[in-house]
């Protein structure tokens, strides 16, 4: 797109790129759809706007002269290339939103409106992903930004599908996961953002990452890339919304999680847990876990397995990164509790350490709540 430097000139109240295609919505001068306006039910705007953002899935694009809408679909490639001229102004979709944070220096929308347009330019690629996984916690919004610049998903959606006959190869070089890592950076932003990850769900951007967490492998660099693509999960799941979990539920996901934490490497394994326990803690993914007693059961043996897998290793008191490991399969375990099929049966289960729970092997206060919790649930009677 060459773009038409008429179009960003003249007091447009739109910040746009001078590179041109990037999209910077309006940042609402005070028409309508102001704060006033209803988000549609989802959750608020990070911490920081005065406002919360009042866009939807259908965002407006200045492209030269006339006003395009597109969806994610189209966002991902997908879409048709419908181009209606629009005879009404539409409602700005984007309103009063910082999107590059308070006071941001133009140098600073400069570089990451560029860094996105060269996301598509592949001698640029690898330094644009680069810029934008460095500037990602301090442009609050960058995630809409990258998701509704037409092309973008897009090269994403290659990169990984590029990585799956290299997993399937089990020939990874360390040079293509540091390459790579990046794309998973930036998803796990996207699935943070409370107003990406809806469209990221729909769009079934998860689904393209299932293959890359289908086998553990302990070995680095797999590890590393297994673990990150488990942490956009958990980016997904973080957001407790009921629709996100029952999409993951319809996935394959849940037994791939549990293989992860059964055979993954340490950080997997923790990624993993948590992608589990934030799943129990919806009473979608509870349910879905408790329909089956083969579900339940392959869940309860796995924290098992865990458990006592931990609490035998001898460094376990000192080792931060088991205790939050054990943190979480002791939560899911206490997740499981709240369903009256998972409480009357989970008591073979629980290992003896737990049954003890006299702070001999973690002595964390909270984890030492829960256990309590957990066993005055299945009725057990704490040891000692
Ligand atoms: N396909 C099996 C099933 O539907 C595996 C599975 C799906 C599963 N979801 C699970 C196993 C959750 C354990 C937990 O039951």
């Amino acid at each position: 797109m060459g773009g038409n430097q008429g179009d960003w000139q003249g007091g447009n109240p739109r910040k746009l790129d001078k590179h041109s295609a990037v999209f910077v919505p309006n940042q609402n001068s005070g028409g309508n759809g102001g704060s006033g306006q209803n988000n549609g039910g989802r959750r608020g705007a990070p911490p920081g706007l005065s406002n919360e953002p009042t866009y939807t899935q259908k965002s407006t694009l200045h492209n030269s002269s006339e006003k395009r809408h597109f969806s994610s679909d189209q966002a991902i490639g997908r879409g048709s290339h419908n181009q209606h001229k629009e005879t009404v102004q539409p409602e700005p979709l984007f309103s009063n939103v910082d999107f590059f944070g308070p006071d941001a220096p133009q140098a600073r929308i400069d570089k990451v409106c560029a860094a996105i347009n060269n996301l598509k330019d592949g001698k640029r690629y690898k330094e644009a992903l680069k810029v934008l996984n460095d500037v990602k916690f301090e442009v609050p919004h960058l995630a809409p930004l990258v998701w509704f610049t037409p092309g973008c998903i897009n090269v994403l959606i290659q990169e990984i599908v590029l990585m799956y006959p290299v997993v399937n190869s089990l020939r990874l070089k360390p040079e293509t996961a540091d390459n790579f890592l990046p794309v998973l950076g930036l998803l796990q932003m996207l699935a943070s953002h409370d107003d990406v990850r809806k469209p990221f769900i729909e769009a079934n951007l998860h689904t393209y990452l299932i293959p890359l967490v289908a086998k553990p492998i302990k070995k680095s660099p797999f590890s590393h890339l297994i673990a990150s693509t488990l942490m956009v999960f958990g980016c997904l799941v973080r957001s407790k919304n009921p629709h996100t979990i029952a999409a993951l539920c319809r996935t394959e996901i849940v037994p791939l999680v549990l293989k992860n934490m059964r055979k993954g490497y340490l950080f997997s394994r923790i990624a993993a847990a948590y992608v589990l326990m934030n799943i129990l803690m919806d009473d979608g993914g509870l349910e879905y876990i408790c329909q089956h007693h083969e579900r339940l059961f392959t869940v309860a043996q796995v924290c098992r397995d865990l458990i006592e897998e931990i609490s035998g290793l001898s460094h376990v008191g000192s080792d931060k990164e088991a205790q939050l490991l054990f943190r979480h399969v002791i939560r899911c375990l206490l997740l499981l509790t709240r369903n009256q099929t998972a409480a009357a049966n989970l008591a073979d289960y629980i290992p003896m350490v737990v049954k003890n729970n006299d702070g001999t092997i973690i002595s964390d206060e909270q984890i030492r709540k829960w256990i309590g919790l957990l066993l005055k649930s299945l009725k057990i009677s704490v040891i000692s």
